[in-house]
């Protein structure tokens, strides 16, 4: 099927279609069993991520299960950095870790150099994804915002409050701004090579996003993701792109009105009645079912799922979680959903 017939892309692109096409942030990976017995079988998470065969293998598990509507290609957000040089890895049980940076000297120590050559497994993977994924399916490439990949950049981890990476910004605006400048080069970059790898569609996430005051949101998130926006769309002005500026609360629409993204990701909290009337009037919009209702299923689950259909349906919409499928989801329930979602 072409591209531009796909259910997923023709929702990106502002139409209200038949039937509501849907996909979990995060679906691979996390919360199948097929994924743990695969992650097993690799040296480390790093490692999975940067092996084409076992890359394609965990993406393609949950289209397998479930048939969602698009795929999002198996990687981490935390490759930008791990390319440009600084040290990343993995802890069991505990999450990334990176040897963070502590000034700009650290920062000169990072370059763009080896980005394509560090990154073309994700290449790889994403050309030969479009080659083994149903046809009807479609395919997304992701990066993280700017913000949300230099936040574990100074943090050299999660983080609970960002101290470190505010304190700078705040100290240090324009030492922030270099930080941030040359991620949103090494993203746009890498974006774009993923597009022109086979991805159909590619989402920023910004996760990080809603720890700013408004001054900082627009030029620490606002700004960087719609230069990376700008940059794809000088290549690429016909795929969509999607941005997740998460907990950005009354700052939704003005992402949906000056960021440029063809759609936005909405995450748990929005209403979704503000949201038809606020941002689905400018933008498609994806979201947002808390991803605790999937786990706990029952009624509630169902309630939810219907008023999020029920408010969207008459505009461009795709349904997704409001962030990340959680590991303990029961597979049960992501049936349920799915079939209180497609009648
Ligand atoms: O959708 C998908 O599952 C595709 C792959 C994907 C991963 N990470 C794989 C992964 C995607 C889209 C991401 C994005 C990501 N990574 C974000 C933004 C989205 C969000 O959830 O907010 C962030 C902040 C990260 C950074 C990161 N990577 C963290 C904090 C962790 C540890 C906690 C966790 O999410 O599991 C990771 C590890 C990671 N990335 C795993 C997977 C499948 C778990 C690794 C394992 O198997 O041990």
């Amino acid at each position: 099927m072409k591209t531009e017939n796909k259910l997923m892309i023709r929702a990106l692109k502002g139409e209200k279609t038949e039937r509501t096409p849907v996909w979990l942030m995060r679906q691979a990976g996390r919360f199948l069993p097929e994924y743990r017995k695969t992650r097993a079988s690799a040296d480390g998470f790093l490692d999975l991520c940067y092996s084409p065969d076992l890359a394609v293998e965990v993406t393609l598990q949950p289209i397998r299960r479930f048939g969602f509507d698009a795929s999002i290609v198996f990687s981490d957000i935390l490759v930008i950095p791990h390319a440009l040089g600084q040290k990343v890895w993995f802890e069991e049980g505990v999450g990334p870790k990176l040897q963070p940076l502590q000034s700009i000297a650290d920062l000169e120590k990072l370059t763009l150099d080896n980005l394509h050559s560090h990154l073309s497994p994700v290449y790889e993977t994403l050309g030969r994804l479009r080659e083994d994924l149903p046809k009807e399916t479609t395919l997304i490439g992701f990066a993280g915002a700017p913000w949300t990949v230099v936040s574990y950049m100074i943090e050299g981890g999660s983080s609970k409050d960002y101290a470190k990476a505010k304190t700078w910004a705040y100290s240090n605006p324009l030492e922030f701004d270099r930080i941030i400048d040359l991620v949103v080069e090494a993203t746009t970059l890498y974006l774009i090579k993923q597009i022109e790898s086979g991805a159909e569609t590619v989402q920023i996430f910004d996760s990080w996003a809603g720890v700013w005051p408004e001054f900082a949101l627009k030029r620490w998130c606002l700004e960087p993701c719609k230069k990376i926006i700008s940059g794809i769309k000088a290549v690429y002005p016909d795929v969509p792109v999607i941005l997740f500026p998460r907990g950005v609360g009354d700052s939704y629409p003005l992402f949906a009105r000056e960021s440029g993204a063809d759609a936005l990701g909405l995450d748990t909290t929005l209403s979704p009645l503000w949201a038809r009337d606020n941002i689905q009037s400018h933008v498609t919009v994806q979201g947002n079912l808390d991803p605790l209702l999937l786990v706990a299923g029952g009624s509630m689950l169902d309630q939810s799922i219907d008023s999020i259909l029920s408010a969207f349906t008459d505009g461009p919409f795709i349904f997704n979680l409001g962030h990340g499928i959680l590991p303990q989801t029961p597979i049960e329930h992501v049936e349920q959903m799915l079939k209180r979602i497609r009648g």
